[in-house]
């Protein structure tokens, strides 16, 4: 047998020299598992002189204690090592700068339609709100357009499945909204997409129109006249611009004109106005003989190109960051 002292010296150094923790739990085995130098000491104990049991009995349990304390020792320094080592590994330099936000910015039409609504919400306007899902009742009949109407054609509208809803062509249908649901004075304004079958550098399927509505006992055309020149100077900042009012016909006015602006020497349609329709009052229930008002509808996408100098319309909708962040 082993001299005791002996064992516990080679275990505790060969403890100290193992720096992963399988190797150790191994080491361990070796001393104090079941068939270890430690147990065949024990097993001595038996052959001992009852006299001499405990002292080697108490002698053993030190030497077990000497190595359970190392083994202790030596697991801890393997983990803090460990520990050490990972975190050089994950270390964060926390001087280095960061690498921001990405906050987006609003589309140009965006900004153009809420610098809208701020100059119309000035002139005491409310802004409306519709859906862009429509019925023909609402983008059509009500409006007083005419059943055989070339815009009710499959050619420029977009019919949905079934054919009972539409995706609207103008933002006139909340006109009919709007007056269904408010009773004179009615004074607001209604931002929002259209959709019709063309597609070119001036025309997409989907652009934007905004529409204006004035309903009240005597408002009449110099109101509408006035409001939209107004609004136009307002808009481009600049007491000299042109508007001029150009004889039309839509079946929702009458009279009905075309707004035109002039631009470098030429004059730009930017939409349509005219007084509302007697039909399309009494297709609301409001008394045509008692009330009366003025209607018009602006191209949203028109007025944000002159505004920022845009030439393509379909650069709004490609979603070019290159060419949107320009505008933020
Ligand atoms: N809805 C017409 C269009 O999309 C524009 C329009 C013209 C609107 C005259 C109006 C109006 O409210 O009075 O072409």
């Amino acid at each position: 047998m082993q001299d005791l002292e002996a064992i516990v010296q080679e275990a505790i150094a060969l403890f100290a020299g193992i720096e992963d923790a399988d190797l150790l739990e191994q080491a361990k085995a070796r001393y104090l598992g079941r068939s270890g130098a430690l147990r065949d000491a024990e097993k001595s104990l038996a052959r001992l002189a009852p006299a001499e049991r405990p002292v080697f009995g108490s002698r053993l349990n030190a030497a077990k204690q000497r190595l359970e304390t190392a083994l202790r020792e030596q697991r801890d320094r393997i983990q803090s090592r460990r520990l050490e080592a990972r975190l050089r590994e994950e270390s964060l330099d926390v001087t280095l700068p960061g690498r921001g936000s990405g906050t987006g910015g609003l589309h140009p039409v965006t900004r153009t339609c809420e610098r809208i609504e701020r100059l119309f919400r000035s002139m005491g306007f409310a802004v409306a709100d519709g859906p862009e899902i429509e019925t023909d009742y609402y983008t059509f009949t009500a409006l007083n357009q005419p059943e055989n109407h070339p815009a009710r054609s499959m050619h420029d509208t977009f019919y949905l499945a079934g054919g009972a809803h539409l995706l609207r062509t103008h933002t006139s249908p909340i006109q009919i909204r709007y007056m269904e649901a408010h009773r004179p004075p009615i004074k607001t304004i209604a931002p929002g997409r259209v959709y019709r079958v063309d597609s070119d550098a001036t025309h997409s399927p989907m652009f934007h129109q905004i529409e204006g509505l004035w309903v009240d006992e005597s408002v009449n055309f110099a109101d509408l006249k006035g409001v939209l020149i107004d609004f136009m100077k307002r808009f481009f900042e600049s007491d000299e611009l042109q508007v001029r009012f150009r004889p039309s016909f839509f079946p929702f006015t009458e009279p009905s004109a075309e707004i035109d602006m002039s631009f470098g020497g030429s004059w730009l349609e930017m939409g349509g106005a005219g007084m509302v329709h007697p039909h399309v009052l009494r297709n609301v229930g409001i008394d045509s003989e008692k009330f009366q008002g003025f209607a018009f509808g602006l191209g949203l996408d028109r007025l944000t190109m002159l505004r920022y100098g845009v030439n393509d319309l379909r650069l709004f909708f490609e979603n070019d960051l290159r060419f949107l962040k320009q505008f933020n």
